[in-house]
């Protein structure tokens, strides 16, 4: 199987949605439940075998880096209180000395920027880049990143490009990068769409289908060198898709429609959704919120 041992993932982003709370706070370090959504991306990709963890930052995101960094004080006083569980909680989120490293976006200029960012810190494979802000819950199913990297090394996909990919509303299409399909096809159930195109945020109308590219992909070394000419696309910003789009024919290109529910953890009814669907899923809180969502439902 292709090992795919780096991810990407751009934290660089102004997260303008959530203001005022992502004033001084990293957007990625809002918690679903009880966990930042950066956690459960590095966790996700960990999962999926990843070994190198690249975070490109922006200026207020140094939250980021303290969480993944050891907290003496706080190691120390959970210790002296005998709070096992939690120094346990803080102690196994830290990933092996050296596997995590920080790039400096200096300006929000779009994703396709912060990517490129990166370019020094990888070699000359493919990796992955993951979204924090999609959250993605697959349940006792493999996580997203891992549906995807079990069907790289398949024929047609090995050394290309690859989009986790889910259907939209056509009222949505400007939301998202959306693709031109090509022939489809399942590999041990997974089902899996070439990619003959890709457009960012079209209108409606012109769409070239509802399967829209949400924030996991694997991306070959040519999207790097599309990457470096820094074309500004949709909104001013280097986007990511544009460079992907021209790799098409260059290299294979797939989407992978996975298996599971994604969260647009960036707006706030996705957010508010996800910390819903995750807490029922906790069996500490799923008893009290469904009884609490039951009266409100009721007294509506
Ligand atoms: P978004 O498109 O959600 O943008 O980025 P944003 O700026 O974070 O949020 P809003 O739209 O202002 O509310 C998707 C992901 O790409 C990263 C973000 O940090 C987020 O994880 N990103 C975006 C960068 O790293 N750099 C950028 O220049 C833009």
């Amino acid at each position: 199987m292709a090992k795919i041992k780096t991810a990407i993932f751009p934290v660089g982003g102004l997260g303008t949605r959530f203001l005022p709370a992502t004033k001084a706070m990293p957007k990625e370090m809002l918690p679903v439940v009880d966990k930042p959504l950066i956690q459960y991306a590095v966790e996700e990709a960990a999962e999926a075998g990843i070994e190198q963890f690249i975070f490109v930052t922006g200026r207020g995101k140094s939250a980021i880096e303290d969480h993944f960094d050891h907290s003496f004080e706080l190691e120390y006083a959970l210790r002296a209180h005998s709070k096992d569980e939690a120094l346990e909680v803080t102690r196994a989120m830290m990933r092996t000395p050296g596997s995590v490293s920080y790039v400096r976006q200096q300006e929000p200029a779009g994703l396709g920027h912060a990517v490129w960012c990166a370019r020094h810190l990888i070699q000359d494979e493919p990796v992955a880049v993951l979204l924090a802000d999609d959250l993605i819950n697959t349940g006792d199913a493999p996580g997203c990143l891992s549906q995807m990297v079990n069907t790289y090394d398949s024929e047609g996909v090995r050394g290309g490009n690859m989009v986790a990919l889910m259907e939209v509303e056509r009222s949505q299409t400007q939301s998202y990068g959306m693709i031109s399909p090509g022939e489809e096809r399942y590999i041990e159930e997974s089902r899996l769409i070439e990619v003959k195109g890709l457009v960012e945020k079209p209108p409606p109308q012109e769409a070239p289908s509802r399967l829209a590219v949400v924030g996991r992909y694997i991306i070959e070394p040519g999207v790097f060198k599309e990457l470096a000419a820094q074309e500004r696309g949709a909104g001013g910003e280097v986007q990511l898709t544009d460079s992907l789009a021209k790799r098409v024919g260059q290299a294979p290109f797939q989407g992978l429609v996975f298996k599971g529910s994604r969260y647009d953890c960036g707006s706030k009814i996705g957010f508010l959704t996800a910390n819903i669907a995750h807490a029922l899923e906790r069996p500490e809180l799923s008893e009290s919120l469904r009884e609490w969502l039951r009266g409100q439902m009721a007294s509506s």
